[in-house]
């Protein structure tokens, strides 16, 4: 099946990292995504019927299937000849193209006179309309599904019974937690887990769960959200990041790292260097995670593995989120490559 998959227009490429990471994650035997001609944010690629692993991503907002390519009375035949029975539709224009209303008055002649009706408030179905850059014709797709960011967006972590201001979103845990590329079911630890952010999206996606913390107030929180949400982890623990080994051993190694170290401003540590407490801790997780998995974190600054000698590369380069004038939050996407 060929789609689209419109990606956020303020994470173009967070968004297309997320999608071929989530790719790897599922092995799906898909081409890989590329921009749609004049559509930056548009992404097309040919995968399997079932597009469920695509529904997960955070930063697309929806999924959409080309029907047919054409000058507008081309594209009104072709809506007349699909089946319509007591199927409502609305056609709609894609948003910064500058076409024509009439073209989807057009567009909805052809639905009419294939026996079905237009709702613009709560159709069955939505066709949309794309200029093909520099030709007079058009694409006609149609929206197959939202994705979870729809979701993810209204979930607030106000909702979770223990929060702290250092709570990450559910779209941006949920962002990281798919950059993991970890396959369905496996293990994913959070060393850093403070309120469960993390945890819960990765539950939620069906991974095991393993967190630790080395205050146990964050512990219990994080086991308290994770109740709350029905996630049971497979091992949650009291202990600093220097003492993940030992506590997980039986469970390890995990297949990826997903985790939101502190820096010293809104979250604790504990009394430590926060650089001290990243390089211990990224020494330490080498012997926790797999050869080849993915180590996924945000610092607020830019990080080069090479400063943690042999262990560590980089999979994508660091990516910037703004947060305020005096805040970035890099996300960094490394893979283990010791044995
Ligand atoms: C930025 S917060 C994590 C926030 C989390 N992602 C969330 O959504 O709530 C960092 C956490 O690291 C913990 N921490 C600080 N030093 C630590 C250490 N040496 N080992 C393990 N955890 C530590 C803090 O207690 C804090 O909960």
């Amino acid at each position: 099946m060929t789609c689209w998959i419109e990606l956020a227009r303020d994470a173009i490429q967070l968004g297309r990292q997320e999608l071929e990471s989530r790719m790897a994650s599922v092995a799906v035997n898909a081409s890989p995504p590329i921009p749609l001609p004049g559509h930056a944010h548009v992404m097309q690629l040919d995968a399997p019927g079932n597009e469920d692993w695509i529904r997960t991503l955070a930063c697309a907002r929806r999924i959409l299937v080309p029907i047919a390519q054409g000058a507008p009375e081309d594209l009104s035949e072709t809506v007349k000849r699909t089946e319509h029975e007591g199927v409502t539709s609305a056609v709609r224009l894609w948003p910064g193209d500058h076409i024509p209303e009439t073209l989807a008055r057009t567009i909805g002649g052809g639905i009419a006179a294939g026996g079905g009706r237009i709702d613009l408030d709560d159709p069955d179905r939505t066709y949309l309309l794309l200029r093909v850059p520099g030709t007079e014709e058009f694409w006609l797709c149609r929206e197959l599904a939202e994705t979870d960011r729809h979701v993810l967006r209204h979930r607030r972590p106000g909702s979770l019974p223990f929060r702290k201001p250092v709570t990450l979103t559910p779209l941006l845990a949920r962002t990281l937690v798919n950059l993991a590329a970890v396959p369905p079911g496996g293990r994913i630890l959070d060393p850093f887990c403070g309120t469960g952010a993390l945890s819960i999206e990765a539950g939620n996606l069906g991974y095991r769960v393993l967190a630790s913390d080395k205050d146990g107030r964050m512990v219990r929180g994080t086991l308290r959200n994770l109740e709350h949400i029905g996630i049971v982890p497979e091992a949650i623990s009291q202990c600093g990041v220097e003492k993940v080994v030992e506590t997980f051993e039986g469970h390890l190694p995990v297949d990826g790292v997903v985790t939101d170290p502190p820096y010293g401003r809104a979250s604790s540590t504990h009394g430590e260097e926060a650089a001290a407490v990243v390089e211990n801790g990224f020494r330490t997780l080498q012997g926790a995670l797999r050869a080849s998995g993915r180590m996924v974190f945000m610092l607020p600054q830019r990080t080069d593995p090479a400063m943690f000698g042999n262990g560590w590369e980089e999979v994508y380069p660091p990516f910037p989120l703004h947060v305020h004038a005096s805040l970035t939050r890099w996300v960094h996407v490394w893979r283990r490559t010791k044995g």
